[in-house]
């Protein structure tokens, strides 16, 4: 059985990106289209069929932009032995339907007319292609993409982004780094093609040891640590689609939670000691979630008032928590009282 919080889209078009990655043309149901906005870099949590005990939830960014009012598309990248994104490139048909949690993440940029230093590797081009889409279509900022791949018959979006460059040349800048031709990427030459973008705000995305290189290249450059981004693709070890767990217990102290989620204000109780998400979805508020367990941030949202105490938190950087966010699978009441906006 499938909890309310999840959703059905249709599987409207499949593509070969390249031998190893399909891109996903995604529908909702009539009158779910509204569940399904989202901000260029976020990402949907997928139920991949299996038989497996604990489910098969995969995560995939959007690699559409909401601005460019083109269908909602993910695009997924064989991992060697990988379950899920082989499940997805070899089993998937048109017409199928797919069950997912709402788009979530804050991989996105605070604003469209800001210049960017984009930096992905493989399949990390995904929320790139969302966010430079955006950016050229409907902001004024300046992109510069720098991209790594194996070699040239891997490159994802090659001619899409060939095409982009054509149509922006003084705003988009291009870089392609190919391990066939320069080897894997050196901190060296990094630090050489992120100094002229040292002063943007950056984005990172790809396998783990190059995204360890791009921050140590990044810091040799002279960006601010701040000023990066992060986002880390993993598996999820948890079930976000299993059915939630028993009702939380109400009988001692708890707080009021004043949640505003999309322009609406609901009034949830919270025993102290519970995380805030638990009792937003138990109250009926269809709060945005994905890991819970602290890992992927999609369940982000703004204390406006009150103190919560994170019991785990691997993905918000310090100045998010200076910002006043916080992830509600993670955050218990310290207050009686508080004020919550996944809004701002
Ligand atoms: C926010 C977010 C966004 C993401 N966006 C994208 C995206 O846009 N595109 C994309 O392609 N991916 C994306 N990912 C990654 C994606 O969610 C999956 O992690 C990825 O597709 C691999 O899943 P899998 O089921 O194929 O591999 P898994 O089954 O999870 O396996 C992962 C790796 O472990 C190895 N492995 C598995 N089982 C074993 C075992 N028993 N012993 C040893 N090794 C094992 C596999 O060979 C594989 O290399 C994203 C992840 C996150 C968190
Ligand atoms: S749902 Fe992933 S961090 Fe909260």
């Amino acid at each position: 059985m499938s909890v309310t919080h999840s959703y059905k889209l249709r599987v409207a078009a499949i593509r070969a990106e390249t031998e190893d990655a399909r891109s996903i043309v995604l529908e909702p149901e009539e009158g779910d289209a509204e569940r399904f906005s989202y901000r260029p870099g976020q990402f949907l949590t997928i139920n991949v069929p299996t038989d497996r005990e604990g489910g098969a939830a995969r995560c995939y960014s959007l690699s559409s932009s909401p601005l460019l009012r083109e269908p909602m598309q993910v695009t997924v990248k064989r991992t060697g032995e990988g379950y899920g994104s082989n499940w997805l490139c070899d089993n998937l048909n048109v017409g199928d339907e797919l069950e997912v949690l709402r788009p979530s993440g804050m991989f996105t940029p605070s604003s469209l007319d800001a210049d960017l230093l984009l930096v992905a590797a493989g399949s990390g081009i995904t929320p790139m292609m969302s966010i430079l889409k955006s950016v050229l279509h409907g902001g004024t900022g300046r992109v510069a993409l720098i991209y790594a791949n194996r070699d040239e018959q891997s490159v994802i979006f090659g001619e899409e982004l060939l095409a982009l460059q054509g149509k922006h040349p003084d705003r988009l800048h291009t870089v392609h780094l190919l391990e066939s031709v320069q080897g894997l990427p050196s901190m060296e030459l990094l630090r050489e093609h992120l100094r002229p973008y040292r002063d943007r705000e950056m984005y990172v995305c790809g396998p783990q040891p190059y995204m360890a290189a791009v921050t140590a290249a990044a810091a040799a450059a002279g960006v601010a640590a701040e000023r990066v981004r992060q986002e880390k693709f993993f598996s999820l070890d948890t079930d976000p689609f299993a059915e939630p767990r028993s009702a939380l217990d109400h009988s001692g102290p708890s707080a009021t939670v004043e949640v505003q989620l999309e322009g609406e204000t609901q009034t949830v109780s919270c025993p102290k000691g519970e995380r805030m998400l638990d009792a937003f979805l138990e109250a009926g508020v269809d709060a945005p979630f994905s890991c819970r367990e602290g890992n992927c941030s999609a369940c982000a949202c703004f204390v406006l008032e009150g103190e919560v105490e994170m019991l785990r938190n691997e993905v918000l950087e310090p100045e998010d928590l200076a910002d006043g966010i916080v992830l509600a699978c993670q955050s218990v009441p310290l207050s009686d009282h508080l004020r919550v906006s996944y809004d701002e």
